[in-house]
């Protein structure tokens, strides 16, 4: 199996699976506790059918959206991921310049291996920035300050993980940053060579936003669980939103918003957007979906807030479900991180191909011109 067989998301996952270790493939694969939010994530996109309309002279679709004041090329982004040089030697580097290559956002995690200088310097698309909030309010604050020198016009401060979830998963496996030899994984590294070959031989493994500031997690091998609940501060609140609000002063979201009240909220506090998001169903399990909650949120918040539905997206029809449902556009990270482990930057540039494709043709089909003409009346609840 090679790049050029992988026309959707499983196709890359079963990629992925076969040149990563299996502690690295099942640390982006898995979710908390039993994984019922994880795959309700995408099982709630069944829930509702898209009700086409014919003879609508479409031609050509216009894909473009305008998120965080920046108009992009197609409604759906690279979500902020950690530790992406895990992933494939090239990491965060490889999703930046493909991002850039489809117009479309490449989102920094503070969990990055590439350093906010570094990819400011070889990509100058779209770009956000995810904040987590550490105990260290000098870090923070550190952190805000070299996003604005480096360009980043957007920020988004991660609310859903003051803890870390129960990903059992990193356990079984014996999953750390960097990657440690033990009994348990040691086969699964030798088993992958090239993946071996490539990690050692490339740009040594390095939490590089927050390694000069400490070196818990960075050189160290931890369990990223472990490195959650020590690093981050558990008591973080709507005043710490604030700060941040203020302290950053442009196009901001908060990841991992879910209630009604939440987001009502995040309009008082000066957000002007929302990723409506249960962090890919790796958090709090037995929690909602973001598609389930999309109605309720879209009427509460109106215009007032941009809504970037996040969480189980695999196709095309996705996407256009949460755009007819009030959905600014949509991002995703598992989408994206398995066709970086199955192919590095061509990778990422090939799962963007494949659901580009899918949103023109489906907006063909949908008898849609533009984004805006997706509304309620393609939708249909069985
Ligand atoms: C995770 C964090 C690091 O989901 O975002 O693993």
């Amino acid at each position: 199996m090679s790049l050029k067989d992988c026309y959707n998301f499983e196709d890359f996952r079963r990629l992925a699976k076969k040149n990563l270790p299996a502690p690295i493939f099942h640390y982006i694969d898995g979710g908390s506790d039993d994984e019922t939010t994880l795959k309700r994530n995408t099982e709630s996109f069944l829930k509702c059918d898209l009700v086409p309309n014919i003879l609508a002279s479409v031609g050509e679709p216009d894909l473009s959206t305008t998120v965080f004041g920046q108009k992009i090329d197609m409604p759906l982004f690279l979500a902020p991921t950690a530790m992406q040089r895990l992933y494939h030697h090239d990491g965060d580097k490889a999703s930046a310049r493909a991002a850039e290559k489809f117009g479309t956002f490449y989102s920094m995690s503070t969990m990055a291996t590439s350093s906010i200088e570094e990819i400011a310097n070889v990509a100058s698309g779209p770009k956000m920035f995810q904040l987590y909030i550490h105990k260290d309010q000098g870090l923070t604050d550190n952190l805000i300050d070299r996003c604005k020198t480096a360009g980043f016009k957007s920020l988004c401060l991660t609310v859903d993980t003051v803890v870390a979830g129960n990903r059992e998963r990193d356990h079984k496996w014996g999953f750390t940053t960097p990657p440690k030899l033990t009994l348990k994984s040691i086969m699964s590294f030798a088993m992958h060579p090239k993946w071996a070959f490539n990690y050692l031989t490339n740009k040594k493994f390095e939490l590089a936003n927050v390694s000069h500031w400490t070196k818990k997690g960075s050189s160290i091998a931890k369990g990223v669980m472990e490195y959650i609940n020590e690093q981050y501060d558990p008591a973080m609140s709507w005043k710490d939103a604030e700060y941040v609000v203020k302290k950053w002063g442009g196009p901001f979201a908060l990841k991992g918003v879910m209630s009604v009240e939440d987001a009502k909220k995040a309009i008082d506090i000066g957000a002007s957007a929302i990723l409506l998001s249960n962090h890919g169903g790796r958090q709090l399990d037995g929690s909602r979906s973001p598609f389930d909650q999309l109605p309720a949120i879209k009427e509460a918040v109106g215009d007032k807030l941009e809504i970037i539905l996040d969480g189980g997206i695999r196709r095309g029809t996705h996407v256009l479900k949460a755009l007819s449902l009030g959905a600014t556009a949509c991002s995703f990270g598992k989408g994206f991180l398995f066709a970086l482990g199955a192919g590095g930057q061509a990778g990422v540039e090939q799962i963007l191909k494949r659901m580009r494709e899918e949103i023109r043709r489906d907006m063909i089909l949908l008898g849609c011109k533009s984004i805006k003409e997706l509304n309620s009346s393609k939708i249909a609840y069985r």
